[in-house]
């Protein structure tokens, strides 16, 4: 099981930044509370990712799906953007060697290549390398209607269909929602091999289900692990017992210092291969919790700001500001016990004998040394942090660790009294790029748009 020590965010060690026993029981109460509301929902099937937890039939038809294409590809090439996305990612990064030691072409086991946007001249790149070996397209949305994921699935089927011919339907598949949306209907007609995404689970909260399934199980991870992982972590979380659980510390911490002015949320892995978790709780956290409106209603400003760091490499970056710039932070380690080789350092050649002190050890200690050094470094400065300690990175652990933050969010979300589950700001902008793009029923946003175009060119240097 992972571990969550937060003795540097407790006055009693940190002193006056710290929280208090009486804070931190009245916030922890209020988490409960949450909790409580929350294990209700789940009784009742309206929890959507913890649900989704127990649908086997789900697991089982996403393993088959992958194992049809085993032995087969070289190449699975997502396309998909933000929650559709970031738990591939993040599985990717985590369990399988980097991209550069990979030889797809030797090993049984593809590699991972995610279309996460539109830069035309990346995707160019990534396309080049799609097509030069065998590959399988996923297309990942849940609305179907995502204007990044939807130019390139266009994109991406002329492409195909040149290539392959009548062929090109053997090389996609898709994932999204299973009745709703212009995918489902393309699907429908085409007669695509595709998987749903079940209808209560929006994007941010999807990676266990196929969205991020489908292409870990192409890539040979474990899903049962993970899976396993994850409902330990469920079903420990909503035994509601005496002691709080991991999430609801996490969700009373954060929350509980953002009332503070600790407003920006440091993620920062000890461990490369954790970096793109960073990428997939800032989405969570911050598009689940940075709202407007209470549910009630009222205006509330929710949220904190995620921000990525990566130890021990930040430590030569970010960490100054961390350790002496304004008292707005709020440090999440995430800590590796073991990692799968710990490098032994060796003896130092003549001419770097001061190097030596390091002789002995290895880079395993050593990043994990660093971690606590800068973590007590922190604490010296006043400065709150918590670690997160995972015994071991495969598919076990890195579902305990999803599974906790998407509880931990909403949980927050309960706090903060808000709903995590939507994103209502997003939506002008997205309308706005539809009126600027053509797109029928949106003349009138365009016009809108005419005040900042007309008035911009004085404030522009060169005028
Ligand atoms: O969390 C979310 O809901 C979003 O980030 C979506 O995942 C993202 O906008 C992509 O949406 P879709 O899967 O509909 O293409």
């Amino acid at each position: 099981m992972i571990k969550l020590d937060y003795r540097f965010a407790v006055k009693e060690i940190i002193r006056k930044n710290g929280l208090g026993k009486t804070e931190m029981d009245a916030v922890l109460k209020k988490a409960r509370t949450v909790l409580k509301e929350l294990a209700k929902q789940r009784a009742a099937g309206g929890l959507g990712f913890a649900n989704a937890l127990s649908d086997r039939e789900m697991l089982r038809k996403t393993a088959e799906l992958a194992r049809h294409f085993e032995g087969r590809i070289e190449n699975v090439v997502a396309l998909g953007i933000g929650g559709s996305a970031l738990g591939a990612r993040t599985l990717a990064k985590a369990l399988l060697p980097e991209p550069l030691a990979q030889n797809p072409a030797l090993e049984k086991r593809p590699r991972l290549l995610v279309c996460d946007n539109i830069d035309p001249d990346w995707l160019k790149d990534i396309f080049k390398i799609a097509f030069s070996g065998p590959s399988l397209f996923l297309v990942i949305s849940k609305s179907g209607a995502t204007a990044e994921t939807g130019s390139q699935l266009l994109f991406l089927i002329n492409k195909l269909k040149q290539v392959y011919g009548e062929g090109w339907k053997d090389r996609l598949v898709a994932v999204t929602d299973p009745e709703k949306g212009i995918l489902r209907k393309f699907v429908n007609q085409h007669h695509l091999k595709s998987l749903p995404v079940p209808a209560q689970v929006g994007g941010r909260y999807s990676v266990l289900t196929p969205v991020g399934l489908l292409p870990a199980g192409l890539l040979g991870i474990d899903l049962e692990q993970l899976m396993r992982g994850a409902i330990e972590m469920d079903e420990m979380s909503f035994k509601l017992s005496k002691d709080f659980g991991p999430a609801e510390l996490l969700a009373a911490i954060y929350f509980q210092f953002a009332g503070k002015g600790r407003k920006i949320l440091v993620m920062m892995p000890y461990s490369n291969k954790l970096s793109d978790f960073s990428e997939w709780f800032a989405q969570l956290w911050a598009e689940s919790l940075g709202k407007k409106y209470s549910l009630a209603g009222r205006p509330v400003r929710a949220g904190s700001t995620p921000v990525r760091a990566l130890g021990a490499t930040d430590q030569h970056s970010q960490m100054q500001l961390y350790l002496e710039g304004p008292e707005d932070k709020l440090v999440t380690f995430l800590k590796l016990d073991k990692f799968s080789e710990p490098l032994a350092i060796p003896a130092a050649p003549a001419g770097l004998e001061e190097l030596s002190w390091l002789t002995g050890h290895s880079m395993a200690e050593l990043i994990n040394v660093e971690l606590f050094a800068t973590s007590a470094s922190l604490a010296r400065e006043g400065r709150p942090s918590l670690t997160i300690s995972i015994p071991k990175l495969d598919a076990y652990h890195l579902g305990q660790l999803f599974y906790l933050f998407e509880l931990a969010t909403v949980i927050a979300g309960g706090l903060w009294k808000i709903n995590p589950f939507d994103q209502p700001g997003v939506e002008l902008g997205k309308q706005y790029t539809y009126s600027l793009m053509g797109r029928k029923g949106f003349e009138e946003k365009k016009k809108e748009l005419e005040q900042f175009q007309k008035k911009g060119g004085q404030y522009c240097w060169p005028k």
